[in-house]
């Protein structure tokens, strides 16, 4: 008997769809209520049987569709004992096993920081981390908003980090295309669960760091899911804001913001005119020494540390800026920062290190 997962949703809410093989059994993790109708029909056309939908924690940038499933389907509502939402019915808490589907067992692990009910769902060979890790260089949810707390996430991290690593890691959320991979991937680039090795203080300190500004509406939306909101317009949502991230903690609007491209060639060409653009790499530190290296003369401010460092980057404002990264998202972010804060010179290597190494430079 064989768990199948399949997610569902067109962007970066992640909503997963577990069965097993042979079974019309299945449930719903983190379900979106955008999408509750797709949900419906889905479940129709193959005929399907919902026992139970799951929420890995209070979410704060999208209203769960979970109230509402529930209502159609009359099946279990699984959350935290801590969570707020009065219609989640089936309450867990850690180290609670089960017979999930058919014969498969689960394993639930509470995970705290980025929300004082956050779970993370243990199968025998993959682990659903709800925001409490992220994958590769995206870290994990944020810990500044109502009931998150840094020094729980150090000590979920942790926790994690005993797991084996062959689990593979499904989160709720991932902002730029990037596959679920193993627990090992994790200890290896997550940011954070890198980080999390060190003490307990310089993990809350490295968040302290990575802080970028309050995301107010957020607050909004977790009043709606504690309320068990069944209505989509209940809070209001910014269109595509990576807000879990802490990419999403950055100021309002920044997220819109059109930013130009240089392409390798012409920044070689610039660097060698004798009037070099200032080169601003926002890989974490780690990386410049790795396998794409790093172009000479670079400055070097990881993304998540920028704003902070804006004051210092005055006496570049009419230069030519070039930011720098792997493939060109962190450094989009990193331009889209800067031309916000009135830098009106900021173009992005476009598809970072990787089109500059494959280019021979
Ligand atoms: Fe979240």
């Amino acid at each position: 008997m064989r768990l199948t997962c399949e997610q569902l949703n067109p962007h970066a809410c992640k909503t997963y769809l577990l069965g097993i093989e042979g079974s019309n059994e299945v449930a719903f993790i983190d379900p979106v209520i955008d999408h509750i109708n797709d949900y419906g029909k889905l479940v129709k056309k193959r005929h399907l049987r919902v026992s139970k939908i799951i929420e890995t924690h209070t979410h704060a940038d999208h209203i769960s569709g979970a109230a509402s499933l529930k209502d159609v389907f009359d099946c279990d509502y699984v959350m935290h004992l801590q969570a707020p939402a009065i219609c989640a019915n089936f309450r867990v808490s850690d180290n609670m096993q089960w017979l999930f589907l058919g014969m498969i067992p689960v394993k639930i692990l509470h995970t705290p920081g980025h929300t004082r009910d956050s779970i993370s769902l243990q199968f025998p060979d993959c682990i659903f981390t709800g925001d409490a890790l992220f994958l590769d260089d995206g870290g994990a949810g944020r810990d500044d908003l109502p009931g998150g707390d840094p020094a729980a996430h150090w000590e979920t991290l942790n926790k994690l980090y005993q797991l084996p690593d062959r689990l593979v890691v499904y989160p709720a959320h991932d902002y730029r295309n990037r596959k679920p991979s193993s627990l090992k991937q994790q200890k290896e680039t997550n940011p954070h669960m890198k980080k999390s090795r060190e003490s307990r203080q310089a993990f809350v300190q490295y968040l302290e760091d990575l802080k970028l500004g309050p995301a107010e509406w957020m607050k909004d939306v977790l009043k709606a899911n504690y309320a068990c909101a069944r209505d989509p317009r209940a809070a209001w949502i910014p269109a595509d804001s990576p807000a879990c991230e802490v990419k999403g903690t950055i100021d309002p609007g920044t997220n819109e913001i059109q930013v130009a491209t240089i392409t390798s060639p012409i920044l070689m060409q610039k660097i060698s005119s004798g009037s070099p653009p200032v080169l601003i790499d926002v890989r974490e530190k780690e990386e410049l020494s790795g396998p794409l290296g790093h172009i000479d003369n670079i400055m070097h401010i990881p993304v998540a540390g920028l704003v902070k460092k804006i004051p210092e980057l005055e006496r570049y404002k009419n230069h030519d800026i070039v930011t720098i990264c792997r493939s060109g998202s962190r450094a989009h972010t990193a331009a889209q920062i800067l031309t916000k804060a009135g830098f009106p010179k900021v173009s992005v290597l476009a598809d970072g290190m990787m089109a500059w190494n494959s280019t021979g430079h």
